[in-house]
């Protein structure tokens, strides 16, 4: 959606279904605000309730929040816990050993469903193995690793030694992954040979090769292999193990670490608007405790739902909804290896018909790709689908149009099915944003209210509140339990990325821009003000793939904007100086797919651009500012209307318009 889109008024609203609202988790507005009252009246009693009731302690907490080093916080200290031991034998305590946790599907359609008692056990047998290994309490261990059962196994069983995990999603290149593990200091990684996605077998294992080979990496001392494929890799003695091989004769149980409240359970790396990506640091329980609640609010989990959020698990999505969120909620969830198109574009339709999956979560442009296919082909309409089993959608990642909400509700949900458009981000851990589907009124294209214990708010550049109708920063007045703690290695970043001084140096600033409706006082999210862009609902940084294109031998100069599309809601126009002169003709188009396949290699598929421009430099102003709104204008096919005057050289607007014209690459 672009941010035009989102300020036209939307006056259609959805109560919640009268029989939805009867059983929800927090069912009417009452319930609702006697909740965001709780949290008002007396904040630290309010989580420590929940934290105290709803987690598992090893050791109970002393301490609810401690703020004396704000905006580092510390929650719940004294208590000591155990992710894996919450998400997993706590169920098998409660009689729930037989039900099942994981319903895989893989690419090829085969079924794998394993219980919440073979999962532990597994959990147990790669953890002693991981142990064998010489992975020890707070060391590092990177998880490269397809969608996949073996996926969350790994995940749960560095928790289950209170070994922090940083998952590198399966589509990042050696580069990306190298650097992930040089900054993240790992002593292990977890991989598998191949992948599959959409009948293709991609390499993993020989991607990890290159990246150790790489430097910097020496710490690494084993990499694991999950055999998907059998495919051909190649191995180097003393430092690769097969899994099968490791968790072979280990015993299926192994005792859960209790750790600090505060311990890192994973660092997930995510775009920021410089070149580096910024190490995520989550903690253990406030994270798991804000899972929970949002898996019974948000999600109103119910113990007979069959949950399932298509996300992948290298993503904060498949960390909170996929590795922990359900199992310590104690759901039965699908877990997917594929991709939405293939065999054809009605997979996932028929996956929710087949499985009976009762709350589904997607992105934006799963959706929005699938109603174009949707509507050229009509044996993959959903209509051709049983989907009665449906009684909750939801939706994260980006912006989701109106009437592509209103066709997920008709066509998905049956106008039967709440539609939960959750606003939230790695940093946040859980949902920030979102309604409660028994008790909110839905309106399309707003993420509507905070849940109750967030306090968000809407704030000018110097962080006073602006009133509703106005647009401005989002920003979180109060630290919450499942925010991020610092970003690895480097506190100061944190600091001034997350609580700027301009804004008073105690406001966790999100990075978007959002409004607030007059009347209803509902958010609608405008989009991100920094220089990352949202393409397919991942985040990108604009610098990073400026300092790829750089870095080819032929690139001068590069600036990236991004600009609306159809599907993806942003695509990646890069705007290029050559070290030589202009290309033209068939060496343009040659060049083109060169820089695109060097930004593949460089960071990964979903980085390259989707166009790529040439001209003779850049349009600057004369203190050398790179006018990027001018770009945003090119990229948009719009005529230039801002003020040139200040342009070094106004003769280059013309080339880059011309170049998209004549080279661009517009669909490739
Ligand atoms: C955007 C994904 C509008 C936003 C969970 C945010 C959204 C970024 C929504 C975080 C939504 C996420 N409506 N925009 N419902 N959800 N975003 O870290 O710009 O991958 O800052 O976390 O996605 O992306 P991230």
């Amino acid at each position: 959606m672009s941010s035009m889109e989102s300020k036209i008024p939307e006056h259609r609203a959805f109560h919640p279904p009268a029989s939805f609202a009867r059983n929800a988790e927090v069912a009417g507005m009452d319930a609702y605000h006697a909740l965001c009252n709780e949290a008002e009246r007396d904040y630290e009693g309010f989580w420590s309730r929940r934290a105290r009731d709803l987690l598992h302690w090893s050791k109970p907490f002393t301490t609810v929040l401690d703020e004396s080093d704000a905006p580092f916080c510390r929650w719940f200290d004294g208590g000591t816990l155990n992710a894996s031991y919450n998400c997993l034998d706590r169920h098998l305590k409660n009689g729930n050993a037989q039900k099942v946790a994981l319903i895989f599907e893989a690419d090829d359609g085969a079924v794998t469903q394993i219980t919440y008692g073979e999962l532990h056990a597994r959990v147990c047998q790669l953890a002693n193995g991981l142990k064998e290994l010489g992975v020890r309490l707070g060391d590092r261990v990177v998880i490269y690793m397809p969608m996949s059962i073996e996926g969350i196994v790994a995940m749960q069983a560095c928790a289950r030694i209170g070994a922090t995990h940083s998952v590198v999603f399966g589509g990042f290149s050696a580069k990306s992954l190298q650097e992930r593990v040089v900054d993240v200091g790992a002593v292990a990684l977890i991989t598998a040979d191949q992948q599959v996605r959409g009948g293709k077998n991609l390499p993993l294992k020989a991607i990890v090769d290159e990246a150790l080979a790489m430097g910097g990496c020496a710490a690494v001392r084993a990499v694991v292999v999950y055999r998907r494929t059998g495919g051909q890799i190649e191995w180097v003695e003393g430092r690769d193990r097969w899994m099968s091989e490791l968790v072979a004769n280990q015993p299926q149980s192994c005792d859960a670490e209790p750790v600090d409240a505060e311990h890192p359970l994973f660092v997930l790396y995510t775009s920021g608007s410089t070149g580096k990506p910024k190490g995520v640091q989550h903690c253990t329980a406030g994270y798991l405790l804000w899972a929970l609640m949002t898996m019974q609010w948000t999600f109103d989990l119910k113990p007979d739902d069959l949950f399932w959020c298509t996300a992948d698990i290298g993503w904060v999505t498949g960390h909170t909804y996929i590795a922990y969120g359900p199992l310590i909620a104690g759901a039965t969830q699908v877990v997917f290896e594929g991709v939405p198109s293939y065999p054809d574009s009605g997979r996932f339709w028929d996956m929710i018909a087949r499985h009976k999956v009762s709350i589904f979560y997607t992105a934006p442009t799963a959706i929005r790709a699938l109603i174009k296919a949707a509507e050229t082909n009509a044996d993959i309409h959903p209509k051709q689908y049983d989907l009665s089993s449906l009684r909750l959608l939801g939706t994260v990642g980006e912006p989701i149009n109106p009437e592509v909400w209103m066709w997920y509700h008709r066509n998905i949900g049956g106008e039967r099915c709440p539609v939960i458009d959750t606003f939230w981000q790695t940093e946040t851990g859980g949902h920030l944003i979102a309604p409660l589907p028994g008790a909110t009124d839905l309106v399309p294209g707003s993420c509507t209210l905070p849940l109750p214990g967030i306090q968000a708010a809407i704030v000018d550049e110097s962080g006073v509140e602006v009133p509703n109708g106005q647009g401005g920063l989002l920003v979180v007045k109060r630290p919450w339990p499942s925010m991020i703690r610092t970003i690895w290695g480097d506190p100061e970043r944190f600091r001034s990325a997350y609580f700027p001084a301009e804004l008073g140096g105690n406001l966790y600033l999100a990075g978007d821009g959002a409004i607030r409706d007059e009347f209803t006082g509902y958010f609608t999210i405008t989009g991100r003000i920094d220089d990352v862009l949202n393409v397919s609902g991942h985040r990108m940084g604009t610098m990073e793939i400026e300092s790829a294109l750089v870095a080819h031998p032929l690139v001068a100069e590069a600036a990236v904007v991004g600009r609306p599309d159809d599907v993806t809601g942003e695509a990646i126009s890069a705007f290029v100086v050559l070290k030589r002169s202009l290309p033209s003709g068939d060496e343009a188009l040659q060049l083109i797919s060169e820089l695109r396949n060097w930004v593949g290699s460089e960071i990964g598929p979903i980085a390259k651009p989707k166009e790529v421009r040439f001209g003779e430099s850049l349009p600057k102003t004369r203190s050398g500012k790179i006018m990027r709104r001018l770009l945003r204008s090119i990229a948009n096919g719009e005529e230039v209307k801002q003020d040139t005057s200040t342009l070094e050289n106004p003769a280059i607007l013309e080339q880059f318009s011309a170049s998209g014209d004549s080279t661009s690459s517009r669909g490739v």
